[in-house]
């Protein structure tokens, strides 16, 4: 999972960064005993209940959850897979990492994409500076002012005006020491003259808005007119930096409100996306008038569950929707669809609509495969032939769905709707790949409003999983109860196979002497293993340690119940099987188990 780090440059991060030190500087932290407490960052709350534990280097939220090393807080915090964590950190700590060794093309390469980036921020900046102040920018001002849009929009974008002229680009940044080359021949901001004329810049008298990638970098510019002359937009070209299909506009500003609600909006244009910004929905980004694609779908993810679709309302908004809607199937990423009166879109709802009007359009958007099948079967029409149409088109859609609960609602209600047989849908709806589901993406019920769902496992679970969270709690603040799980057979203990492998780490991690290397354990545990141990380890070792023999005793019995119970609930469906069956034999036989385990199962109360 690592990559080319190695394990001990891990260990020296590790060592060099503090969690307290490195959580304080996202969020205020107050000390409470061995503990530090502070609103929990990763959903709402007004009490806090997101711990940090200095001595063990890691952090857990008893209220949604999650937790996990200093690691896990950035990956979660900034949306970064684990190597990029790592590298953030060893930044951080001032640890060198040795890049793998670059051939000189790449490391060309790499140079090359620096000096466009330092390119791009000089234009962005020059451009920038026109419209705060520049008597050239009046215009601009003036425009966007007429947008009802002022002088804090400009900054938090960092929008910009390209003036009147056909060198003030070119000409700032000769004057900056550039080459014609980079912004000319790699970037796009400025064309070729022909004909031995002079370069001329690409953008004149146009709102620039630069477009930035997830770090905040400018990778690319879109220019406005500010007219309503065409082409309404132009926007710089693909380059060394800018890839178009892995950029949402505005993710830099949105990833944050993203996280927190676990919903982002996507919308079509630049202003959309201000203006949803400005009206308090900060977690919305736009594809810019193009097809979202897969990477920009995984992109999303990092930063959350399920995503409103706000497109246009208008045929190409519509395709764009549905066009959409297939990647994210493919992707496990739940979408609804936000729906307007015919040709609106975000910028022009909001300049008439309050924000709670548009929230009640949020709170009625539905699943992106409901609106899809009611767009089939109103396209088709009534006939035989329209019907049998649509509903190849929705099982086509319907193969891509990643829950086999939805997709079984989806053909009866596709049933329903066509008079079909659900069973032979069901027939064709399943050959496509017979591939396990996609991980462990689960799509969140129909309408849903941005509502936090807690990373527990489910309830049913809930009394087992705590027995053997218990356990494990055991095995941390005593090595003879380590020694006594790994002479058991771990697998009767734990059903749970991330609190068995939780169970193993501690056991593998206990040397001869019986002291217990915490680093080690952590660093072989999965990010939902690492969040289940965080919430033991903050616990009080203290309360249990004097009983810990006695609690092990009790731990055990509850297991041994739980296993009975278990047993019975199996016997009572057999004996009713029996009853149907009117097997008296067997009954005889059943009855007498049944009778035999509800003992035990009251003598280990
Ligand atoms: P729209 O035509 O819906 O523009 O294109 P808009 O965002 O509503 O713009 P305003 O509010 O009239 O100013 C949606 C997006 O498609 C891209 C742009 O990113 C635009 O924001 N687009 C559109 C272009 O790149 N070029 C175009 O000519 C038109
Ligand atoms: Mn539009």
């Amino acid at each position: 999972m690592t990559g080319r780090i190695g394990e001990d440059k891990i260990q020296e991060i590790r060592e060099r960064i503090d969690i307290v030190e490195l959580v304080s500087s996202y969020l205020p932290l107050k000390r409470s005993g061995a503990n530090h407490l502070g609103l929990c960052p990763f959903h709402s709350e007004k009490t806090p209940s997101f711990n940090v534990n200095a001595p063990r280097q890691i952090f857990h939220c008893f209220g949604c959850g999650v937790g996990g090393d200093a690691f896990s807080f950035v990956m979660r915090m900034e949306g970064l897979s684990f190597p990029e964590a790592i590298r953030r950190l060893a930044e951080r700590a001032g640890v060198e990492i040795e890049e793998e060794q670059l051939t000189p093309a790449e490391e060309q390469q790499r140079q090359e994409r620096d000096r466009l980036l330092r390119v791009s921020e000089v234009a962005a900046a020059f451009y920038h500076q026109q419209l705060l102040d520049d008597p050239q920018g009046a215009e601009g001002r003036r425009y966007l002012r007429q947008r009802g849009y002022e002088g804090e929009t400009v900054r938090e974008f960092c929008l910009g005006y390209a003036p009147d002229s056909w060198q003030a680009l070119a000409e700032h940044l000769a004057g900056k020491g550039f080459e014609p080359k980079w912004a000319r021949d790699m970037l796009g901001l400025v064309r070729a003259g022909r004909e031995g004329r002079s370069d001329y810049d690409l953008f004149r008298r146009r709102l620039l808005f630069p477009i930035q990638d997830s770090r905040g970098r400018v990778v690319a510019f879109g220019g406005r007119v500010l007219d309503d002359s065409l082409p309404k937009y132009i926007n710089s070209p693909e380059s060394p930096i800018y890839h178009k299909g892995r950029i949402l506009y505005g993710l830099y500003q949105a990833k944050e409100a993203m996280r927190r609600s676990e919903t982002g909006i996507v919308v079509e244009g630049y202003f959309d996306q201000m203006a949803l910004y400005r009206a308090g929905f900060q977690n919305a980004v736009a594809t810019c008038g193009t097809a979202l694609t897969a990477e920009q779908a995984r992109l999303l993810k990092r930063y959350c569950k399920r995503l409103l679709l706000f497109f246009d309302q208008d045929k190409a908004g519509r395709e764009a929707t549905f066009r959409a809607m297939e990647v994210l199937l493919a992707e496990g990423l739940a979408a609804s669809v936000v729906e307007l009166s015919a040709n609106e879109d975000p910028d022009s709802f909001l300049a008439g609509h309050a924000a709670e009007e548009l929230q009640a359009c949020f709170d009625r958007a539905r699943p992106v495969l409901q609106v899809y099948l009611e767009h089939c079967l109103a396209l088709h029409g009534d006939s035989i032939e329209g019907k049998a149409r649509a509903a190849e088109e929705m099982l086509d859609k319907l193969r891509l769905l990643p829950s086999d609960l939805e997709r079984d609602l989806y053909l009866k209600e596709l049933a329903r709707r066509t008079g079909l047989d659900e069973d032979l849908l069901k027939k064709r709806v399943v050959p496509a790949s017979a591939a396990p589901p996609k991980a462990k993406v689960a799509l969140p019920p129909a309408v849903s409003p941005p509502q936090r769902r807690p990373l527990r496992p489910a309830v049913a679970q809930g009394g087992e999983n705590k027995t053997q969270e218990l356990l494990l709690h055991l095995m941390k603040i005593n090595s003879e109860i380590r020694s006594q799980v790994a002479e058991a057979t771990p697998a009767d203990l734990f059903s749970d196979a991330d609190r068995r492998a939780i169970a193993a780490a501690f056991i593998a991690s206990s040397d001869e002497e019986g002291r217990l290397d915490e680093d080690r354990l952590l660093n072989g545990l999965s990010e939902d293993q690492k969040a289940i141990l965080s919430g033991i380890i903050v616990k009080d070792d203290q309360a249990l340690a004097e009983y810990a023999a006695r609690i092990f005793e009790d731990c055990k019995r509850a297991v041994d119940r739980e296993r009975l119970k278990a047993r019975n609930r199996i016997l009572q469906e057999q004996i009713e099987q029996a009853e149907r069956d009117g097997d008296s034999v067997a009954l005889a036989t059943l009855w007498r188990e049944k009778l035999d385990i509800s003992k035990k199962i009251k003598q280990r109360k």
